[in-house]
């Protein structure tokens, strides 16, 4: 493997991160203002020299990124923060000690040294320490704030896997860590701490409750959870249409009045969908758990988790979604998993890729 990187090059390299010149190579490339995709805990990142708008512009290119929505920073040091951003509250330093390094980005009002181009225009700066080993080795070792969205093409589901990002960044980017499967699958919870209420702007693997044990009260932005399309996210990347396959995508789920008995008629209701579908010639798949998997009809039965298990389910979602594309299906229908504490952030993303689309029974 060459180390040195060139920069009029477009050969996207990947390398797994424990081969020795992998690290090199990728920090050799940021330094250059080149671009690096790299495993974190929640899914794969496409990095940049956060303080570079040259090197930042460069991702919304590589994605096809709108330019108004803004880029997570990425750090290695707590103390860091206090470069980045004008004011640290203490409730964001409770929260920073309790959840960092891990799947939390913080938004704080920035310093005029973080660049218009990194964070959309705002006047705030969204700022994350991620756990995963190889993340923290490349913030460190090229002595740089880090920018980084997802690794995907803006609209399709995040990567989880160095696959996900080659299928997406080939020839678009310089380096591509492959640091195997993401463990969490879904990207970070994000909190807004420049009102006096904190507010998740995107739920994740830290849930509400997990943050109210530690800093009283937090508010949920009102646009997550009623879909009036004039309520405009605060996050403004979540007001975009994310991960929907090529196929429709419905999600069916239970009255919550019926209880338990519902997983039944959901299955009939998905089974009488998909006869329907296929003696009209199309090809249909159906997400389900490993639990309920046996009892569908489809030829297409993906595997998404166990029932009740959210965190096996976050961890599937997004490559299921994926695959659902490499069938080539043209109807799919998912099961809701809204049980469990992961669940508001999996419905999240889920409905998303539905486009809302919900049928209850
Ligand atoms: O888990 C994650 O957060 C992953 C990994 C790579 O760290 N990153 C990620 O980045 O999901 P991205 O760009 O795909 O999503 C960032 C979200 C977008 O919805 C964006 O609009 C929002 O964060 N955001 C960034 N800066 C913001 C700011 N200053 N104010 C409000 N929202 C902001
Ligand atoms: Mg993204």
């Amino acid at each position: 493997m060459n180390t040195n990187y060139d920069p009029n090059s477009i050969n996207t390299i990947i390398a797994q991160v424990e081969n020795e010149n992998a690290l090199p190579m990728a920090v050799s490339a940021l330094k250059q203002g080149g671009l690096v995709a790299f495993p974190t805990e929640t899914v794969y990142g496409l990095g940049a020299n956060a303080l570079d708008e040259t090197a930042a512009a460069k991702i919304y290119a590589a994605k096809g990124r709108p330019s108004d929505n803004p880029l997570i920073v990425h750090i290695a040091n707590t103390k860091d923060v206090y470069e980045l951003a004008s004011n640290v509250p203490e409730k964001a330093v409770m929260l920073m000690e309790a959840f960092w390094p891990g799947p939390l980005t913080i938004i704080l009002p920035k310093k005029d040294i973080v660049p218009d181009g990194t964070t959309g225009g705002l006047k705030t700066v969204a700022i994350r320490m991620p756990s995963h080993p190889a993340a923290l080795d490349l913030i460190k070792k090229s002595g740089l704030y880090i920018a980084a969205p997802s690794a995907n093409t803006s609209g399709r589901p995040s990567p989880t896997t160095a696959l996900h990002v080659a299928e997406d960044m080939m020839g678009k980017i310089d380096v591509i860590l492959d640091g195997g499967a993401v463990g969490i699958g879904i990207e970070s919870t994000i909190v807004d701490l420049t009102d006096d209420t904190p507010s998740i702007l995107r739920p994740g693997f830290v849930t509400k409750s997990m943050l109210e044990n530690v800093i009283g009260p937090v508010n949920i932005d009102p646009a997550l959870i009623n879909l009036d399309p004039t309520l405009r996210p605060k996050a403004p990347g979540m007001k975009y249409t994310h991960y929907a396959p090529k196929g429709e995508l419905t999600v069916v789920e239970a009255d919550p009045s019926k209880g338990l008995s519902s997983t039944k008629d959901i299955i009939d209701v998905i089974n009488e969908l998909t006869e329907d579908k296929i003696s009209q010639g199309y090809k249909v798949a159906v997400i389900t758990t490993q639990d309920n998997a046996p009892f569908y009809i489809s030829n297409n039965v993906l595997i998404a988790g166990e029932e009740g298990k959210g965190e096996t389910i976050a961890a599937k979602l997004y490559s299921i979604l994926r695959q659902c594309d490499d069938l080539n299906v043209d109807f799919i229908y998912s099961e809701a998993f809204n049980h469990g504490e992961l669940g508001s952030a999996i419905m999240n993303r889920l409905l998303k890729a539905a486009g809302q689309r919900v049928i209850t029974v």
